[in-house]
């Protein structure tokens, strides 16, 4: 049986027994599910559907499940059976069949569907656990003594092995697994499944989902009884395929392969399956839309790709490499995962820029490491610093290092990996605060809201609950107009109008698709069960409308002008402006902003009609509908569809405009980065682009009239005064405010009839700056005859200072201030050696200079 033949058969029996087959969903889990970076299990895009909080799309599901698990990126290769990227087969029923059931339909497929003898088949159930309150699980041994297993092969497993849950919080329940024993050849009589152990594998687990853990630890039980199982396909291939290793079945032979004819040095069968398992799961999760960066699923690819390219090194493959294995895991599973082929140009370019980008890090990586084992010993710092400056693997270190017999400090290094990672986890608090709007909204009332925002901006409307928590009020309406925030768009403001009592929307919360509105302030009168009015702020929807379309028409103008690896990585859509994050490896430069804005305002002008159109998820996604990042979409969707759709599909629960020109103008504010790999684009639309092309406008018309020219003239003017201040401060040989460039100010001294003179203008703050100065200068030429100038305050200050050689030549500071005194308009005088004036004429300080400077010439001619 192939792999292919697997999924397949797995899928049509459960199908052909009432199951509804679902497409897997992305990698990247739903955005409201903040729980867990990645998608970890078949169950995990149905959790809202165990929990009660979404009605399902039928009782009876069936999937195959792309799946990645985190903590095993380490263990890769040194075993036969890990993987990091696998597919997980499941069925599920919710509320439907339970334990009876799922052990039934697990049976009949293990004899019909996989041909195994029933004797080699050994089932473990939950023994109980004091600690949960819990016995032994009778109806699970129950379930299979009715098929027929015999007591002798029901083996009580504990809650280590047979208690299954999402994550630490949510559906959880005791699970019962099948094994199939390999035989004594493998291991001994006396092992059991359960144990650690080569002779039973285990194959299929089911588990009885039944209970909610919450926070603090409590089980309670879910709404209804349900089941979720998991097979590993990768697991059943070995099985199938008779050998003793996943890498040496059919989706991994030919990576294996490949691995084998690139190699140059001498063949690591650990590096092979490194290479073989971490290519396919880079390829997978670009395909979804992660793109390499430093934080969250971008850390995690990165950290598959370099230690691949690593382990290519290591094997002495030549030049990039990462594209051929692409190329072979497309060719194994594209059949079965066409977003592969879709995405083939996006995986292509992150690869690329992530091998070239590492290459050069590798290089300084490994040479710095040289020299850390010429000393004899990695320290736990030094290994920290190669993976997270330089973003060398630890196993790449540990390995070289232990070739060379060089011990490293690894609790050292795992330490301040721990703190790395307490201080970037910040997902508890999200997912309490998830829980918490929730619970919130349950408590309200069981009846979902019915939102009607899409076409009305008032509702008369009942009030299905209140409730006061926390100091705040939250209300549930039988209708809502509101929009809740969702998709990136804020919550509609708003005011609940009743009797006589009105209150303001603070906020929207929404729970999949049910939703609770928080008010300003407390109580305000609004009661259960009496009808309101709900009207929606409507400028402010209007313009969060029109940005919401321009975000569609900036995704589609970048894609068109930037490449289809642009994607939507997060945004925001407000009344006041929209935000649109994408991924992109560089700066966008001016001209190609320009190319977007050209673009979008184009479309606005087209006048196109803005139409949403509801379609199955399949039909959309060959229609080319962008759907986005994290989203989680069911099989009915909703597609935003712009003109006749030839420039923007998207999938998209937010509301729009209904034609482009209601968004008037578009208009990019700023472009920057926002993580690695992420570019950020703000932009505005309509009255508020408007409003801040008049405030442009009104800044420029103030500058021309501060620079007493005309706006046209601005920037040349700026550029001659900048000239000219440059200038002055070079002649004044003078910085800043008091920052007087003595040594300047004394190269600018020259030399009369055998004497020293400086005479010069300098930019200083006041008097005392001035006098400052002249001590300094006068203690870095020696004897001398010193006249310095300043503007302050738009009047001029003078100082003279003659050495005492020089008055006995005649030179006196107080005659030579008021020469120059006088050409400034004022007066002034002192000592023989020092003295001041003032003067009112600025403009004419440099004529000032000079006649002192003519009077010391004269004098000394004397
Ligand atoms: N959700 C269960 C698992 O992942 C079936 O093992």
């Amino acid at each position: 049986m192939t792999s292919d033949e697997i999924r397949e058969s797995f899928l049509s029996f459960f199908e052909k027994r009432g199951h509804k087959r679902l497409p897997s969903a992305s990698l990247v889990p739903a955005s409201y599910d903040p729980s867990v970076l990645l998608t970890t299990a078949g169950m995990h895009p149905l959790k809202p559907y165990f929990q009660g909080l979404e009605a399902p799309p039928h009782n009876r599901l069936t999937s195959c499940q792309k799946c990645f698990r985190t903590p095993d990126i380490d263990v890769v290769g040194t075993t036969t059976r890990h993987l990091t990227f696998f597919e997980m087969l499941g069925n599920f029923s919710l509320g439907d069949y339970f334990k009876q059931g799922a052990a039934e339909f697990a049976w009949e497929m293990s004899l019909e569907g996989f041909g195994f003898d029933p004797e080699k088949i050994w089932v473990t159930v939950f023994e109980g656990d004091e600690a949960l309150g819990l016995g032994l699980d009778e109806e699970a041994v129950d379930a299979w003594l009715k098929i027929g297993v015999p007591r002798e092969r029901i083996v009580p497993c504990p809650r280590s092995e047979n208690f299954w849950q999402a994550g630490e919080t949510g559906p959880c329940g005791p699970c019962s697994e099948l094994y199939y024993d390999r035989g004594l050849e493998w291991g001994t009589a006396d092992d059991l499944p359960g144990g650690d152990n080569e002779r039973f594998l285990e194959y299929w687990n089911l588990v009885f989902m039944q209970y909610n853990q919450d926070p603090v630890g409590t089980l309670t039980p879910l709404p209804n009884q349900n089941i979720d199982t998991g097979l590993g396909l990768n697991r059943m291939a070995l099985i199938q395929q008779g050998v003793d290793s996943v890498f040496d079945t059919d989706q991994f032979i030919p990576l294996m392969e490949l691995g084998r004819s690139l190699a140059t040095n001498e063949i690591d069968e650990r590096a092979l399956r490194i290479l073989a398992d971490h290519t396919r799961g880079m390829t997978f999760l670009i395909a979804d839309g992660v793109v390499p960066s430093n934080e969250d699923r971008g850390y995690v690819l990165r950290r598959l790709m370099r230690r691949a390219i690593a382990q290519g090194h290591r094997l002495g493959f030549q030049g990039e490499f990462l594209d051929k294995y692409v190329d072979v895991v497309q060719e194994t599973m594209g059949a079965a995962y066409p977003e592969l082929g879709r995405e083939r140009d996006t995986i292509l370019r992150w690869v690329r820029a992530e091998e070239q980008g590492f290459g050069r890090t590798l290089e300084t990586g490994l040479s710095m490491l040289d020299d850390l084992l010429a000393r004899g010993e990695v320290s736990g710092e030094d290994a920290f610093k190669l993976h997270d400056t330089f973003g060398f693997p630890i196993d790449l270190t540990t390995e070289i290092a232990g070739e060379r017999d060089v011990p490293v400090d690894i609790a050292g290094f795992d330490e301040l990996m721990e703190e790395q990672r307490l201080r970037s986890s910040a997902g508890a608090g999200s997912q309490e605060r998830v829980g918490a709007k929730q619970e919130v909204i349950r408590q309200l009332s069981q009846e979902p809201t019915e939102f009607t925002g899409y076409e009305k901006l008032e509702e008369r409307t009942t009030v299905a609950g209140v409730l006061e928590q926390g100091g705040r009020t939250f209300v549930k309406l039988a209708a809502s107009p509101f929009y809740a925030q969702g998709g990136g768009q804020v919550s509609d403001a708003g005011v609940i109008v009743g009797g006589n009592a009105q209150a303001v929307v603070n906020e929207v919360l929404r729970a999949g698709e049910d939703q609770a509105i928080a008010l300003d302030g407390v109580g305000r009168g609004i009661k259960a069960g009496e009808t309101v009015v709900a009207r929606v702020d409507r400028a402010a929807r209007l313009a969060t409308q029109a940005n919401h379309t321009a975000t569609h028409l900036l995704h589609a103008a970048l894609r068109q002008t930037l490449g289809t690896h642009v994607r939507q990585a997060g945004s925001y859509v407000g009344p006041d402006k929209l935000r649109f994050d994408f991924t992109h490896g560089e700066r966008v430069s001016p001209e190609d902003i320009k190319t977007v804005e050209d673009l979008v305002n184009g479309w606005i002008l087209q006048n196109d009609p803005v139409r949403p159109v509801t379609t199955t998820l399949k039909e959309a996604q060959e229609m080319g509908a962008m759907a986005l990042f994290g989203e989680k979409y069911g099989d009915v969707v909703r597609m935003v569809q712009i003109g006749e759709g030839d420039y923007s599909r998207e999938l998209c629960g937010g509301t729009h405009v209904r034609s482009t020109a209601e968004i008037g103008v578009f208009k990019i504010v700023s472009e920057g980065s926002s993580a690695s790999n992420v570019r950020r684009i703000e932009a505005v639309t309509g009255p508020e682009a408007v409003t801040l092309l008049r405030n442009h406008d009104g800044l420029i018309r103030e500058a021309a009239a501060e620079l007493r020219t005309s706006p046209e003239q601005v920037p040349a003017k700026v550029a001659d005064l900048q000239k000219a201040l440059k200038d002055a401060n070079k002649k004044g040989a003078a910085g800043a405010n008091g920052a007087v460039d003595i040594a300047a100010l004394a190269g600018a001294a020259g030399e009369v009839e055998g004497v020293t003179v400086l005479t010069s203008a300098v930019a200083v703050g006041d008097a005392k700056a001035l006098l400052d100065a002249t001590d300094r200068v006068k203690n870095a030429i020696g004897d001398a005859a010193i006249v310095l100038g300043a503007v302050t305050d738009g009047k001029v200050a003078l100082i003279a200072s003659v050495a005492p050689s020089l008055v006995e030549r005649g030179l006196k500071a107080g005659e030579l201030v008021k020469v120059a005194a006088q050409v400034v308009g004022g007066g002034g005088g002192g000592r023989d050696t020092m003295a001041q004036a003032g003067g009112r004429d600025p403009e004419k300080l440099d004529d000032a200079l000079a006649a002192a400077r003519a009077h010391i010439e004269a004098t000394l001619a004397g």
